[in-house]
């Protein structure tokens, strides 16, 4: 109960948390710049292994309602805008909910058709794609696309057209909050000076205990940017071990948690928020149950573990 006895300041983002007895931790969340309330546990449909194809979203998304989940992360780089829309609009009345029960983020392909003046175009599709009034969230996938048109290429300029375009649809109505993803201090410092009145509201980031920029989490902090996490888990479908490593085990058992729980609570007793993604009922489960504290010590011993680093896409070389 530790954990809901305390409110939990993120700066100008508040993380609301009721003390209430029967209080899971999947009721948290953090109330944005624009008052919109969004999960500090969200569920995962990208990443390797992406969840894709109309029947089997409808099945997992089944799932994950039933399990508690309210928030949802896509892109449209996964392929799945459009059967997560599809699903939704089947499945939200099973589980007595409306499209304001939920939270959806979506994000900018990083590409060149998405990027700078197409920015507001591909927001569009996504919305369209989505096939609901408004998307929650639309970040900034990555600080620059692939291929780059050239060697060295400083995508300064185009980042800040990118998100201008983005500001003009939200303006619009197509997405409620912008963001961004991957962004190091140095691109949120250029993004927050060029100022186009809209600052980010989260920065999705790879976070886990082999990769934390602790700098990045201050900064945002002071800047009231949530920092939202992505391989909590260690992606392990990208072949990592994070989950069975000897001292992530050791607590787990230690606590009487399994390691999932115990990389995703070492996230959120950070105030990092967490979107995990499963294809097990039970994982979906276990992933939002993470009312339990882990102890300074075994916090630290976590925090140090710092191998082998990044798993995928280093920001740091994007100009
Ligand atoms: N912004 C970005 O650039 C970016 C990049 C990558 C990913 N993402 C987002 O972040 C989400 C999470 O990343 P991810 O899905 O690649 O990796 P992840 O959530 O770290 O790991 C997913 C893997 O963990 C397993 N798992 C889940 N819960 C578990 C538990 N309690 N115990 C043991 N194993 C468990 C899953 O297997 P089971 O199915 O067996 O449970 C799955 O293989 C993605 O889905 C995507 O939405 C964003």
């Amino acid at each position: 109960m530790h954990l809901l006895c305390k409110t939990v300041v993120l700066l100008t983002v508040v993380v609301a948390i009721r003390a209430e007895k029967n209080d899971l931790t999947r009721d948290l969340k953090v109330i944005l710049p624009s008052g919109d309330k969004m999960s500090v546990i969200g569920f995962g449909t990208g990443g390797v292994r992406g969840i894709r194809g109309i029947e089997n979203v409808t099945k997992i998304l089944d799932d994950v309602l039933g399990a508690g989940y309210r928030l949802i992360d896509t892109a449209a780089a996964y392929e799945n805008e459009e059967d997560i829309g599809k699903a939704l609009k089947e499945l939200l009345p099973k589980y007595n909910l409306t499209r304001k029960d939920i939270f959806v983020t979506s994000k900018l392909a990083a590409s060149k058709e998405a990027f700078g003046e197409n920015a507001y175009k591909a927001l569009k599709q996504s919305f369209q794609r989505f096939g609901f009034d408004y998307i929650d969230l639309y970040l900034i996938h990555f600080p620059g696309y692939f291929p780059p048109p050239g060697p060295n290429t400083n995508f300064s300029t185009l980042r800040d057209e990118t998100w201008k375009q983005l500001v003009k649809g939200q303006k619009e109505g197509l997405t409620r909050n912008l963001g961004v993803s991957n962004y190091n201090i140095r691109h949120l410092t250029e993004l927050l000076n060029n100022d186009h009145g809209v600052k980010p509201a989260v920065n999705q980031v790879e976070w886990h205990p082999e990769y934390h920029q602790d700098e990045l989490l201050e900064f945002c902090k002071k800047q009231g940017i949530a920092l939202q996490a992505y391989f909590s888990l260690g992606g392990v479908e990208n072949k990592t071990t994070l989950l069975e490593k000897p001292d992530v085990k050791h607590i787990a058992t230690k606590l009487g948690k399994t390691p999932g729980q115990v990389l995703l609570r070492w996230a959120v007793q950070q105030n990092v928020l967490v979107i995990p993604k499963s294809r097990s009922r039970k994982h979906m489960e276990q992933n939002l149950d993470l009312n339990f504290e882990i102890p300074e010590y075994d916090m630290n011993i976590l925090s140090n573990l710092k191998q082998p680093g990044k798993y995928i896409w280093n920001p740091d070389t994007i100009i």
